[in-house]
């Protein structure tokens, strides 16, 4: 009796020392802060033109509203109990929204480099690749952002769970890019001239969030959201390698492949219909140029 009593306390002694260890190396990787070199490279105005392609940009290219809502106001984007809850932010000016008080620099640290004004990373905020962001888009990004109509809706602050911090701390979860972003990066950045390019199209698929879901080199497998299901390999060693090119606008546009079948809304086809014809043709003649590569059998 006493034996069993022992071993019990010594379980619950090891569990409680395993909580403290993962709640106290989460907490610290969490509260690290990120100095960012600050942009010296916008130029945000309210010229029409600057406005409408930041407009494209947010809601057909980067996809920003997927997760922020068409109005840009922010949602509850996962809820996931023990894993821990994450608002996706209002980026307006109504109530609840960040507009009226961040800085053009600070809008910037948040989209290219993942961090809040107060030096923390922000979660699942897709900067790794925003990070590759021309100067003139995220300008534009941020001009456009400042013509949006305010939305009144607060929410609360994101956090994790238990679970998550457990996943978190064992390197599970990859969830604040900021970790992973050159923050002391100035230099000027570029992007090639728009137009129906291969050169185009891979800046396109760099800012356009395909590598988060598809993969470093879009061979696809396990989506990062949690009950999605698997991305596709968008290789041409994936399906899409037997594709024509009008097939491939037929399934971004419509969201149905050359068989019939339906491409689940997990995949933001829906966003990406509204990129124009060029931008459709750069992307699909970048993907026909990257490595095929098999995908792992499973
Ligand atoms: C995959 C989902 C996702 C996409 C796409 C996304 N965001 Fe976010 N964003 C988030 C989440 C989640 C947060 C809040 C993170 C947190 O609470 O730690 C956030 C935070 C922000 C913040 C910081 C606000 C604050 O509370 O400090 C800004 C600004 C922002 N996003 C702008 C954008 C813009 C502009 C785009 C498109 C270029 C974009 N986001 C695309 C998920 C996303
Ligand atoms: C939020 C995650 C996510 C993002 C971002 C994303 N995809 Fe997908 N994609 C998926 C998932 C999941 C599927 C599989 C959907 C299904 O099983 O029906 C998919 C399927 C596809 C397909 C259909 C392939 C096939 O064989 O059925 C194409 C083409 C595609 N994605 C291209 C892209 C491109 C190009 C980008 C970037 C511009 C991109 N995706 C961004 C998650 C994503």
């Amino acid at each position: 009796m006493k034996l069993i009593k022992r071993t019990l306390l010594g379980l619950i002694a090891l569990v409680v020392l395993l909580v403290a260890v993962v709640y106290g190396v989460s907490e610290s990787r969490l509260r690290r802060t990120y100095a960012v070199a600050g942009a010296t490279h916008l130029r945000v105005t309210t010229e029409p033109a600057q406005v409408a392609r930041g407009r494209h940009l947010v809601t057909a290219v980067a996809k920003c509203v997927d997760c922020h809502e068409q109005d840009m106001g922010g949602k509850t984007f996962i809820d996931a109990g023990p894993l821990g809850t994450i608002y996706a932010s209002n980026v307006t000016a109504g109530q609840g929204g960040v507009l009226a008080v961040y800085t053009d620099a600070q809008l910037e640290a948040a989209i290219r480099h993942g961090v809040r004004p107060n030096g923390r990373g922000l979660f699942i905020m897709p900067s790794d690749e925003y990070q590759n962001l021309s100067d003139d888009d995220v300008s534009a990004v941020i001009a456009y952002l400042r013509t949006l109509s305010p939305v009144d809706r607060r929410h609360g602050t994101s956090h994790l769970g238990p679970l998550g911090r457990a996943l978190y701390t064992a390197g599970k979860l990859p969830l604040v890019p900021a970790e992973r972003i050159d923050h002391a990066r100035t230099g000027a950045r570029s992007a090639p001239p728009v137009g129906a390019t291969r050169e185009y199209g891979q800046y396109l698929v760099s800012v356009g969030g395909c590598r988060g879901c598809h993969g470093p080199n879009l061979v696809g497998g396990p989506s990062p959201e949690p009950g999605a299901p698997p991305a596709a390999n968008i290789t041409p060693a994936g399906p899409i390698g037997q594709w024509t090119e009008a097939q491939f606008f037929t399934a971004i546009r419509t969201g149905t492949r050359p068989d019939g079948s339906k491409i689940l809304e997990f995949m933001p086809w829906k966003s990406m219909a509204r990129h124009t014809d060029d931008e459709l043709r750069a992307i699909w003649l970048y993907l026909q140029t990257v490595p095929p590569v098999q995908s792992a059998k499973t």
